[in-house]
C-alpha cells in the first residue's frame, strides 16, 4: 500500500507493508539519520518530530503516519547547528549515534517548555539513552543551548 509523508517539507509517497514500522519505511529510503539502537523501544535514538511531536519511529507503524509531517534532522540543521555547538563546548560529544534522536527530543523540550528547570529537562529526556557518556556532559550542553549560551 502507499502512504505520503511530508518529510522535512518535501511530500514522498512510500509503498509500505501493513506490518512495517516507520523507521524502517525512513531507514530504507536513506533517511539514515534516525538511527536504530534497540529492539525494544527503549533507547530513543529513533526519534522523530511527527507533527511537531516527538516519536519513536520504531513503534509506529508506517500506515498510521500517512499524512503526517515528519521532521529529521536535516529539518532543523538550524537548531540542530546550535546543539552540536553546545555540545562540543560542555565536551558531551562521543561516538554520536544517539546525537540525532536526542538533538530532536532538545527541540521539542524547548518548544513545549519556556524555562524547564533542571528536573524537567532530566524527565524530559530520560527515554534517550546515551552508551557512551556519564550525561553529565550533556546535560550541561543542554542548559546551554536553551539558556543560548552558544
Ligand atoms: S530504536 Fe530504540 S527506541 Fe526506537
Ligand atoms: S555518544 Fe555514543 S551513544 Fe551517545
Amino acid at each position: 500500500m502507499n502512504i505520503r509523508l511530508r518529510i522535512n517539507g518535501k511530500w514522498i509517497t512510500f509503498t509500505v507493508k501493513p506490518d512495517e514500522f516507520l523507521l524502517d519505511t525512513l531507514r530504507n529510503n536513506q533517511i539514515i539519520s534516525v538511527k536504530k539502537g534497540c529492539d525494544g523501544s527503549t533507547c530513543g535514538s529513533c526519534t522523530i518530530l511527527l507533527n511537531n511531536q516527538p516519536v519513536l519511529a520504531c513503534s509506529l507503524l508506517s500506515v498510521r503516519a500517512d499524512e503526517s509531517t515528519i521532521l529529521t534532522v536535516e529539518g532543523h540543521a538550524e537548531e540542530v547547528e546550535k546543539i552540536a555547538v553546545a555540545f562540543g563546548k560542555e565536551g558531551a560529544d562521543q561516538c554520536g549515534f544517539c546525537n540525532p534522536g536526542m538533538a530532536l527530543m532538545i527541540i521539542a523540550l524547548k518548544q513545549s517548555h519556556k524555562n524547564p528547570t533542571d528536573d524537567e529537562i532530566k524527565h524530559y529526556m530520560v527515554g534517550n539513552l546515551c552508551r557512551c557518556s556519564g550525561y553529565q556532559a550533556q546535560f550541561k550542553a543542554i542548559k546551554r543551548y536553551l539558556e543560548e549560551r552558544l
